[in-house]
């Protein structure tokens, strides 16, 4: 996607939640967005999947997907052609919000049977081969909701994702409502299907660490913006932005003796936005350009970029 902008209509005034952001998900590959709650994680993927609310005041920009251009669809076009089966999304909390008085297996199916009608029979023979894909057995197919753990509705919303064979998965913080060994079940289910499908996926997180196993690339955004991208192993080792340099200095690190520090300050009112680089004011290394122009995305070296000043060469 290419310089997209989604800003929400409030009593208060536009919520600048996008704002032009580039992203590219490279076929087969993994791509994690991180950042803090409330930076426009999930904003821009439901501009992917074009499922946007009522308020929206502005939506703008390009989305390439597969070689055809999302925003010069209609709404219809993309539920028939697009959702779910081009491209499916697993929401934030997804796996609280399963039907309690329908059967899982039928929850997993729906896509199938409402939008090609397939019929029963069928849709429940792959229904079962996504169910053990999935590490479902296929007993689980008659049961409820409330008869499963976290983590196996959590795979009943992985199986239903990819009921279609969509080319692309977002997953939106498909992990933090499980414990920390489910989580790695999660996550090690996630790099298989990776693996044997060729799927490309679009990982949202705000748990950096969590994410460094499966994403092949980051794009790291802060209020609405994306402010480093690079492959995954390079951002981790030589973050290039400051602020994912403090992202990374928060989390805290097993078996060893430093603190983790906390990122001073709280981050900006989207609707009232600093001005220059949106980071400046919680910046340790502010200059005087960071308030007054926005930076670029500055390229850093092998493939890495920064929107950051520190890595221009006009300031001062
Ligand atoms: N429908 C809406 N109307 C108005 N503002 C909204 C709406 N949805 C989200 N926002 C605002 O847009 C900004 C981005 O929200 P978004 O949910 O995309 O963040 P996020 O990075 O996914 O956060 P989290 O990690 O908490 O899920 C926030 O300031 C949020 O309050
Ligand atoms: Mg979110």
């Amino acid at each position: 996607m290419s310089d997209v902008s989604l800003y929400y209509e409030t009593l208060r005034g536009p919520v600048q939640a996008v704002d032009s952001v580039n992203l590219e998900v490279p076929k087969g590959e993994a791509v994690g967005v991180v950042g803090e709650s409330g930076c426009g994680k999930t904003s821009t993927s439901i501009c992917i999947m074009r499922l946007l609310p009522d308020n929206i005041h502005t939506f703008t920009g390009r989305i390439l997907f597969d070689g055809r251009e999302l925003m010069d669809m209609t709404d219809s076009e993309i539920r028939s052609q697009i959702r779910w089966r081009e491209v499916s999304m697993v929401f934030q909390g997804a796996m609280n919000s399963l039907n309690p008085v329908i059967r899982v297996g039928e929850q997993i199916v729906e896509p199938l049977r409402v939008l090609d009608k397939v019929q029963k029979d069928e849709a429940r023979e792959r229904g079962v081969a996504r169910m053990r894909q999935t590490g479902l057995p296929a007993e689980a197919y008659r049961m409820y909701p409330h008869e499963l753990s976290g983590g196996m509705k959590q795979r009943v919303i992985i199986a239903m994702a990819l009921i279609m064979s969509p080319k692309l998965v977002i997953l939106d913080e498909p992990t933090s409502a499980l414990d920390v060994s489910v989580q790695a079940q999660i996550m090690n289910l996630l790099k298989d299907l990776k693996r044997e499908e060729d799927l490309s996926m679009l990982f949202i997180s705000h748990d950096i660490a969590l994410t460094s196993d499966l994403c092949d690339r980051f794009a790291v955004m802060y209020a609405g913006r994306v402010v480093e991208t690079g492959e995954a192993e390079q951002v981790l080792q030589d973050p290039q932005h400051p602020y994912t340099e403090k992202l990374l200095a928060s989390v805290p690190r097993l078996r060893s003796d430093v603190t983790p520090e906390f990122i001073p300050g709280a981050p900006p009112d989207l609707v009232n936005p600093p001005p220059g680089c949106r980071f400046h004011p919680r910046c340790p290394y502010v200059m005087d350009i960071c308030s007054k122009r926005e930076p670029e995305m500055f390229p850093t070296g092998d493939g890495q970029y920064a929107h950051c000043w520190l890595r221009g060469d006009e300031h001062g």
